[in-house]
């Protein structure tokens, strides 16, 4: 599609930024989909973030961002208001540039898995999951799970006070999920690795696959290696297990409807 004065022009924010994926993936839906917008990668070293979110702010054809490593837990304070989801992970993964100027934030990587694990048929409602992490990409999974109205939620994080704190957070939205800090997955229908963990080949396992009911879904937010060490060790003992790139491709959808303001806010 031709790039034109009437083009709703949009950035991803990352540093490093060579290695990100969105521009080809995006762009390549705006083409397929006819939508007149273009998403340009910017390298923006975090001592820039906040100058240059606010000029790009002042560009009254500046439509929103893609944010990524490392700046999506700095751009909430940047934003001029949030989604409840986005104020309960304190994470921020995509920038809408309102009319007036002002910058909204969300965060679509909880509603990207969940759409994910919905897209291979796998019903949320009434199960007990257990998620470790309690970053960014865990907050919002852990709430986006909540909202799909599981029954109940084991949270296990390296920092046991990262878990506390989003189970009190999490728990002033969902009175109805019984929310846990444990590090025990037994006992679960869904186990799933929310952490960082899997991405380098020396990293140990974010929960023991061993200790897993027959059963249980194992669900990783890890893309690359596609089959993680935790995927192999579940897969080892029979579990059905989820890879992370269903996350990514369910997100784009999600991220294309944010981006083009094609959906309400939260
Ligand atoms: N598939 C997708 O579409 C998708 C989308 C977004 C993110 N992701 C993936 O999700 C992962 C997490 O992203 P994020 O934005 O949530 O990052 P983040 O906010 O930095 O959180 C990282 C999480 O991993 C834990 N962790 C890191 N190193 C650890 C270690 N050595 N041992 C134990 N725990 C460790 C952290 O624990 P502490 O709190 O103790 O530090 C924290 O819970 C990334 O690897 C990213 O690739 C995938």
């Amino acid at each position: 599609m031709m790039i034109t004065g009437h083009t709703k022009t949009l950035a991803i924010l990352a540093d490093p930024v060579t290695h990100v994926r969105t521009p080809q993936a995006l762009n390549a839906r705006f083409a397929a989909e006819s939508v007149d917008a273009v998403l340009v990668p910017l390298e923006v070293p975090p001592a820039a973030l906040e100058f240059i979110l606010k000029g790009l702010a002042g560009a009254r054809n500046f439509a929103g961002a893609v944010v990524t490593v490392p700046h999506k837990t700095a751009v909430p304070a940047l934003c001029d208001a949030l989604s409840a989801r986005a104020a309960a992970a304190q994470s921020v993964n995509v920038i809408r540039r309102k009319a007036d100027g002002s910058l909204y934030g969300d965060i679509l990587d909880g509603e990207g898995f969940t759409r994910g694990l919905e897209q291979v048929d796998v019903t949320l409602s009434g199960k007990r999951v257990f998620l470790a992490g309690a970053g960014g990409a865990a907050s919002a999974i852990a709430f986006a799970l909540s909202e799909r109205g599981i029954k109940a939620l084991t949270i296990a994080n390296r920092s046991i006070d990262k878990a506390e704190a989003l189970i009190t957070r999490l728990a002033a939205h969902f009175p109805d999920v019984e929310f846990a800090a444990a590090t025990n997955p037994a006992g679960h229908d869904i186990a799933i690795n929310g952490t960082s963990l899997g991405l380098k080949p020396e990293d140990g396992l974010p929960f023991d696959p061993d200790a897993l009911d027959l059963g249980t879904l194992v669900a990783e937010v890890i893309m690359q290696p596609v089959i993680t060490p935790l995927l192999r060790a579940a897969e080892a003992r029979g579990l059905t297990i989820h890879p992370g790139h269903h996350m990514l491709e369910a997100q784009l959808t999600e991220m294309l409807r944010f981006l083009t303001h094609e959906e309400e806010e939260k």
